[in-house]
């Protein structure tokens, strides 16, 4: 198969959400500490009745309906998330219930798990299935999933939830560049997910940080090593039409652009002009760990990467500025941000992707982008994702509503023998939702 890749898309995101400005006046924080300090516009969550099988069930049937494809005609469906429903039994066979009911039973693959890398590892399984010797002409489907919950404190803000489905096949309108990848994986205690018994991680705020900036340095240096190798010549932001960053919150965001700029610099690359070369001259003897401390350098490169930012970074942050952390989806989120604001002009255009996952987990990757034929061109698909009225017809919970949820869906966690207010007043028609949890843990789902 050639030109394997990304053939259609679809994301779901639950209608209820709360503004940040109104978060940050009811935790007390300072005033725009969660909207300019973090960036972040709105955060989406889950109510009782919404939970990452039912976001996923409805971003599945979403897809297979809207660009016609038949359940039938899928060979591979892998999952990432980081949100653990049940121990043993994957998403995918929760999924699998749409796939029955019309006889295909012959699909492959189950979840990937580390934190919001699972999405990234489920993705390169179904491209390289399609690119292998055992494929069978079918399609891959990929699904991302997770709901990002935080315990009260400073962390809380950065949460979010989203399903994130993705068609894969040949000769595709977004293929993959696959020999310019790089990884890193180390072992990390950043962020991780030891209490079984709560939704919540255990999370080190600052180590997660630069953990993420760590792992974006030495990604792109080896993308760009292996690039050089295959292309003869140097790699730069300047070959990147577009970079697309893992979202905890904007600010991480605007720090990792800016960060990649300073690689360029240190490699004395073409992407660098005279006037950046000089601003950031007194920063190059500083050692790595020095150059994660220094606020200095982090402002100096912010303002310097500006316009650049503006121009390849800032179409990919609408929908993790207004839905939160998305985890697993949340890069692909950003994705789809991209496709929505761009699609008319990114035929050509190569897109850089950097998927993060702590403990820790992160690839660089490249995508390069074409029309491509109906229903599977860029158009259609941001005519399907509808991104814009997705976020209209949302729902603005208040503060103390949106705590309350949070307290009920803590008890509700890894819970049994409870029937849900099965209130799905606020959902849009075809939202899958939960009904019930049984004696013996078995979940029901509706669609509205
Ligand atoms: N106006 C404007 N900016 C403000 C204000 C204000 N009133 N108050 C604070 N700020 C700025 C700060 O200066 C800081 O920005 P800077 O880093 O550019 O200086 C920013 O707001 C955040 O403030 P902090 O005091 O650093 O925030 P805090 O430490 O309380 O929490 C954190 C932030 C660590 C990100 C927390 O939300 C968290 O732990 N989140 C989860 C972990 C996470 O997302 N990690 C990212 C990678 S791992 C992953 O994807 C899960």
């Amino acid at each position: 198969a050639k030109n394997v890749g990304i053939l259609a898309v679809d994301i779901y995101f639950p209608p209820t959400c709360i503004q940040q400005e109104a978060l940050e006046a009811h935790d007390g924080a300072s005033k725009g500490k969660y909207t300019i300090g973090l960036g972040q516009d709105c955060m989406a969550f889950c109510t009782e009745v919404e939970d990452v099988i039912s976001m996923s069930l409805t971003a599945v049937t979403s897809l297979l309906e809207k660009y016609g494809i038949d359940p039938k005609q899928i060979g591979r469906l892998e999952v990432g998330s980081e949100t653990v429903i049940d121990k043993s039994k994957s998403i995918k066979t929760f999924l699998m219930q749409i796939f029955e009911k019309c006889g295909n039973t012959d699909i492959e693959g189950v979840d990937s798990t580390n934190a919001c890398y699972g999405g990234t590892a489920a993705l390169f399984n179904c491209v390289n299935w399609v690119e292998s010797s055992s494929w069978d002409g079918r399609y891959g489907l990929v699904v991302c999933t997770d709901s990002a919950v935080y315990a009260e404190g400073p962390a809380r803000p950065t949460g979010g939830a989203a399903a994130i489905a993705i068609l894969i096949g040949p000769d595709a309108p977004i293929s993959f560049e696959s020999k310019f990848r790089g990884s890193h994986m180390a072992h990390a205690y950043d962020f991780y997910k030891p209490n079984l018994a709560s939704e919540y991680p255990v999370v080190d705020g600052k180590l997660s940080q630069t953990c993420y900036l760590m792992a974006l340095d030495s990604c792109y240096k080896q993308l760009c090593k292996k690039y050089e190798k295959l292309e003869g010549k140097q790699f730069s932001l300047s070959d990147a039409d577009y970079v697309v960053f893992h979202s905890p919150y904007n600010k991480l965001v605007q720090k990792s652009f800016a960060r990649l700029l300073y690689n360029d610099f240190l490699r004395n690359a073409s992407s660098v002009d005279e006037v950046a070369k000089e601003k950031l001259g007194p920063f190059s003897a500083l050692s790595g760990d020095e150059s994660y401390q220094s606020r200095d350098l982090e402002k100096v490169t912010q303002q310097l990467a500006k316009p650049l930012y503006d121009a390849k970074v800032q179409p990919t942050t609408l929908i993790p500025k207004q839905v939160g952390n998305m985890y697993t989806a949340s890069l692909y989120a950003a994705f789809a941000s991209l496709l929505h604001n761009k699609h008319t002009t990114l035929a050509g255009q190569r897109v850089i992707m950097f998927s993060y996952g702590s403990g820790l987990s992160a690839t660089m990757f490249s995508l390069k982008l074409n029309e491509g034929q109906h229903p599977f061109s860029l158009s259609n698909i941001a005519s399907v994702m509808d991104v814009g009225k997705k976020l209209e017809s949302r729902h603005e919970f208040p503060p103390e509503k949106f705590v309350e949820t949070m307290k009920l869906m803590e008890h509700r966690y890894g819970a049994k023998d409870f029937v849900t207010s099965k209130d799905c007043s606020l959902l849009s028609p075809g939202t899958y939702y939960l009904t019930e949890v049984d004696s013996m843990y078995r979940r029901f789902y509706a669609k509205k």
